[in-house]
């Protein structure tokens, strides 16, 4: 049995890999790997609670595989969510230890309410309010101990533990560890675009830099990037040009950085010259990716039967979890 920690991160297939879950998750994924027992689902489950159609949906699982498995995530640590059933049975018994209050709070759920109020004529799933039990139940279904994530997961990693706690206490046995959040240093990456917003592909197209874009669309995205909007406080760096240093630093130029915050700190910065360096380390890192991605999808018979296969394998340890899980809830079990 493997001692080490446990890992255990998440992504929605719902279209474009972006910078955003990039820098602030997927690159920690792959690093974790080295170190860690790591699963990695593309959750597919919880792409159904937005706006959906079928055939987007497993259009897009496939494309999320593929995308992970080029930037570097090892196609054994990876498991499609639906494949993995004891996910849903788990979120069941979880949404018994879990309150409404509790989930009314959730700030993603009432963005995202309004969004898909917006596009679907008022219809918000009861699906929407219930994703952070989905969620608490995929991170511990495996036991994890940390949960690599943008800071904008925080709330539902709080709820995960809160989850566990209540289990724990009505069964009288610590069985869940309480998982903690890992985080990079660029936990929250902002919209070239308008940098007060989170970099996302639901604010639309110029919100976000897609990993595996063309260079001409990354050098133009950065060059028309906000950098001064002219409203930031004497002395404080504005949002925008604090996001191209972080995307500078997130993309290992750190000789770059060094020289041009030393000229931002002594005023000497030119702002193109800001931008020339973030395009040039984007799209040096899109390149390798694109090459990765075309690899991956010249192979994508034999990609797909790997992660089915690895899908399976990683299924047996959630169903010795929910084995466990409902014998200690004196839910009644029957091995067929
Ligand atoms: P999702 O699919 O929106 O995003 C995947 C990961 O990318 C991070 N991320 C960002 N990080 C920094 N800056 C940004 N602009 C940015 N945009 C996205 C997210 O924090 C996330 O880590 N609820 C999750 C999916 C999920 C999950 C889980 C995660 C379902 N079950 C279990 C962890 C554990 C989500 O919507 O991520």
């Amino acid at each position: 049995m493997d001692q080490r920690k446990r890992v255990l991160s998440a992504i929605q297939p719902t279209g474009d890999m972006h910078y955003g879950n990039y820098f602030g998750a997927v690159k920690n994924w792959v690093d974790l790997q080295e170190h860690y027992e790591c699963v990695y689902g593309v959750v597919n489950y919880h792409a159904m609670t937005m706006p959906f159609t079928p055939k987007k949906l497993v259009e897009n699982t496939w494309e999320l595989i593929f995308n992970l498995i080029a930037v570097g995530v090892k196609p054994d640590n990876l498991f499609i969510q639906s494949l993995v059933p004891e996910h849903a049975e788990l979120c069941w018994i979880f949404n018994c230890f879990c309150s409404y209050g509790q989930l009314s709070r959730m700030t993603q759920f009432k963005d995202k309410a309004r969004q898909s109020e917006e596009s679907s004529e008022g219809f918000i799933s009861a699906g929407l309010f219930d994703y952070p039990v989905l969620q608490a139940a995929d991170i511990l279904i495996y036991r994890a101990d940390y949960v690599p994530v943008g800071d904008d997961q925080d709330q539902h990693i709080e709820l995960t533990r809160d989850i566990a706690l209540r289990y724990n206490a009505q069964v009288g046995k610590t069985y869940f560890v309480l998982p903690e959040g890992l985080y990079t240093e660029a936990t929250r990456v902002m919209s070239t675009a308008d940098p007060t917003r989170k970099m996302s592909k639901s604010a639309g197209e110029k919100h976000y830099i897609n990993v595996f874009s063309d260079p001409d669309r990354i050098r133009k995205q950065i060059r028309s990037a906000v950098t001064d909007t002219g409203d930031t406080p004497s002395g404080e760096m504005s949002p925008g040009v604090s996001n191209l240093f972080t995307l500078l630093r997130a993309a290992g130029r750190l000789p770059e950085y060094d020289a041009l915050m030393d000229h931002y700190v002594t005023g000497s910065l030119k702002y193109v010259d800001l931008k020339e360096a973030v395009a040039e380390g984007l799209v040096s890192l899109s390149e390798q990716f694109r090459a990765r991605k075309a690899e991956t999808v010249a192979n994508k018979k034999d990609v797909k039967e790997q992660v089915k296969a690895s899908s399976a394998h990683i299924r047996q340890r959630a169903q010795e979890t929910i084995r466990e899980v409902k014998e200690l809830a004196g839910l009644l079990n029957v091995k067929f």
